[in-house]
């Protein structure tokens, strides 16, 4: 009777163990927001002096955020390897330079550094540090946000705005799912400057979901994209 108790006790607590494992290894993020930068508008709202041989004019990857519904901006610097410059192949680099530049200062590992630390080590239970980066690639190649705004006739323009529903719904007839965006305000025009768009993937990073994070852009206000 008492080994019978003892051991139920002891599989209970095996269980109770195992639940705590799997909670805290999947409870960490619940999706992911792949964001994608417009390099015009990172440079002109930059502090740091921007490198001008990149002025790009196509969005190129800012990260792969592990995120959470509940807190905005968690996770981040999670307890994960280091990033590690041999993790990213010379072949994957070569096509990161294109996807992920750093048009801010132009040291392009340091940028996927500084997002490995911040973010990657948040998704490493599901992405390793080569995974991680060959995903968001693959995402941003197939999904030609450049492209598709150009198809709907949403190009950089000095005199033309939009609305927040003009690019979304461009973005969503093709993607099937809703994205967001970001915006950045002059602070002396106090005009809103289309920055980033955010897509995002369910907890596995392969299958895109609806974004429903709310917005940097304003809720009625004209959108610049220059
Ligand atoms: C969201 O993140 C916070 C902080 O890391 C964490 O305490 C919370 O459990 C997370 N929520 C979910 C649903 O994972
Ligand atoms: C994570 O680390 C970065 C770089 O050190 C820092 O800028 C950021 O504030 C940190 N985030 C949190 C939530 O601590
Ligand atoms: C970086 O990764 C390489 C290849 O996987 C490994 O040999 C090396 O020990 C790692 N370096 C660090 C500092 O972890
Ligand atoms: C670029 O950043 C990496 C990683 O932080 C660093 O090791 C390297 O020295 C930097 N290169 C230049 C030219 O500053
Ligand atoms: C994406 O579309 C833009 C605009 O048409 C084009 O310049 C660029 O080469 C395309 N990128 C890729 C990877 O196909
Ligand atoms: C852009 O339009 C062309 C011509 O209609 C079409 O073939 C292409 O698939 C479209 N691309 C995107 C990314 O919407
Ligand atoms: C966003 O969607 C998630 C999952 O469906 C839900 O838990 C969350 O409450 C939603 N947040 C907002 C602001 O609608």
């Amino acid at each position: 009777m008492t080994t019978l108790k003892s051991s139920t006790a002891l599989l209970v607590l095996a269980f109770a163990f195992f639940f705590c494992f799997i909670m805290s290894t999947t409870g960490s993020y619940v999706y992911f927001q792949f964001v994608q930068q417009w390099p015009p508008t990172t440079c002109r709202f930059s502090s740091k002096p921007s490198n001008q041989q990149r002025r790009l004019q196509i969005f190129t990857i800012h990260g792969l955020w592990p995120s959470n519904y509940s807190n905005p901006r968690m996770p981040s610097n999670c307890t994960g390897s280091q990033f590690n410059f041999t993790k990213v192949y010379p072949q994957l680099r070569s096509k990161l330079k294109k996807s992920w530049p750093d048009v801010e200062s132009g040291n392009d590992t340091r940028f996927w550094e500084s997002e490995w630390n911040k973010h990657g080590t948040c998704s490493e239970e599901k992405l390793n540090q080569m995974q991680y980066f060959e995903r968001s690639h693959e995402m941003w190649n197939f999904h030609n946000i450049t492209k598709i705004l150009e198809n709907a006739s949403i190009v950089p323009s000095a005199t033309q705005k939009w609305s927040y529903s003009d690019i979304v719904s461009a973005i969503k007839a093709r993607t099937q799912t809703t994205p967001s965006l970001r915006c950045k305000r002059d602070k002396k025009t106090q005009l809103l400057h289309l920055h980033e768009v955010v897509l995002c993937y369910e907890y596995n990073a392969l299958k895109q979901i609806d974004c429903n994070r709310t917005a940097t852009c304003g809720n009625q206000q004209a959108i610049w994209f220059q």
